[in-house]
């Protein structure tokens, strides 16, 4: 920050925890900040706040953030979302501070907050990335609850009727629809949605940290992994910089390393917005455009100096952003497609 406007701010008894700290192209900007993927996001926002505001981590907000999406009952997050094909929920999670430290679990079963299992494998191995039943041993060893191998009532209903009308192979994404991790487990339409909540933080030391978790793709096949454990495809944080996160058909966002992509675009200069932007360009480039047609893709990114911003492929992105501008505020995602 300018040290005159920080003088100005001083005497008017203003330069407290939530007010701009610095300026960027003469846009006053604030930290902290968080921002999170689609509406599920202003519930997680809000404990990610809670931290934040306290003049908490931008690790422990991200992390305590995105519980809150586990915990409840959805079509894409946590143990109450629908299972894969053969019956069980298999969750994905992956956790990124400031210096490059990053945890993922993948496949990982019957255990309540695989995000903060993420942070265990970041913190406590000298590992990334623990997958399966190997995941699951290092949670329980870890002090995490084994919970039963139950389907929540909701996600039951909707695998009978998946297993009734599908046939057994894979089905196109149907995230272009607006709806997020917090979406039923069954769409008005007979459909099934599947979502990622990813959320970034800023705190008060200028700290990004960056999480996302989901159940993947309901009915996906058995042993299927998408993007938001792959650290730099699903999710990537470099506090030079910045850091994004992904949500969306996880194949082609690792296909093109999504966020590493997007931390690179806004490394040479670009906005959050634009590099999300040129992020999905590059997969329509690499896809083709007949091919994103019927998937969906979309990007959040903030930088280090507290600005944010998105693109999807489709219409129907949007993101949820705390600062102390915003009480939780909810954007749309501009889209290409
Ligand atoms: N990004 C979530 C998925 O691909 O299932």
């Amino acid at each position: 920050m300018q040290r005159r406007k920080f003088l100005e701010l001083s005497s008017l008894g203003l330069s407290g925890l939530t007010l701009p700290l610095f300026s960027y192209k003469n846009v006053a900007v604030k930290k902290p900040i968080v921002i999170s993927t689609w509406d599920a996001g202003i519930k997680a926002n809000k404990a990610a706040w809670e931290i934040l505001s306290k003049n908490g981590t931008a690790l422990d907000a991200v992390e305590k953030g995105v519980m809150i999406t586990e915990d409840a009952i959805s079509c894409c997050v946590g143990l109450g979302a629908n299972p894969d094909r053969d019956g069980f929920v298999t969750l994905d999670a992956s956790i990124m501070d400031h210096q490059f430290n990053c945890g993922s679990v993948a496949a990982l079963e019957r255990i309540q907050h695989p995000i903060s299992v993420a942070r265990k494998v970041m913190e406590n191995t000298p590992h990334v990335l623990l997958v399966g039943e190997g995941a699951q041993k290092f949670a329980v060893a870890s002090g995490f609850e084994l919970k039963e191998q139950n389907l929540s009532k909701d996600a039951e209903k909707a695998y009978k009727n998946w297993l009734e009308k599908n046939e057994y192979h894979p089905v196109i994404n149907r995230e272009n629809k607006g709806h997020g991790p917090f979406a039923p487990n069954t769409l008005e339409d007979g459909s099934y949605n599947h979502d990622t909540i990813g959320m970034i933080a800023l705190d008060n030391f200028g700290n990004l940290s960056g999480s996302c978790t989901t159940s993947g793709q309901g009915f996906k096949m058995r042993g299927r992994v998408d993007d938001s454990p792959i650290i730099g495809a699903g999710l990537y944080v470099d506090n030079e910089v910045g850091a994004a996160v992904s949500t969306g058909q996880g194949e082609d966002v690792i296909r093109i390393a999504g966020c590493h992509l997007v931390v690179e675009f806004m490394r040479q200069g670009n906005s959050p917005e634009i590099a999300c932007k040129k992020a999905i360009e590059r997969l329509i480039k690499v896809k083709g455009l007949e091919k994103c047609k019927d998937i969906q893709v979309c990007f959040i990114a903030l930088n280090n100096k507290g600005e944010h911003g998105a693109y999807a492929l489709h219409k129907g992105f949007n993101y949820a952003i705390q600062n102390s501008d915003y009480p939780n505020k909810l954007f749309d995602s501009k889209f290409i497609l």
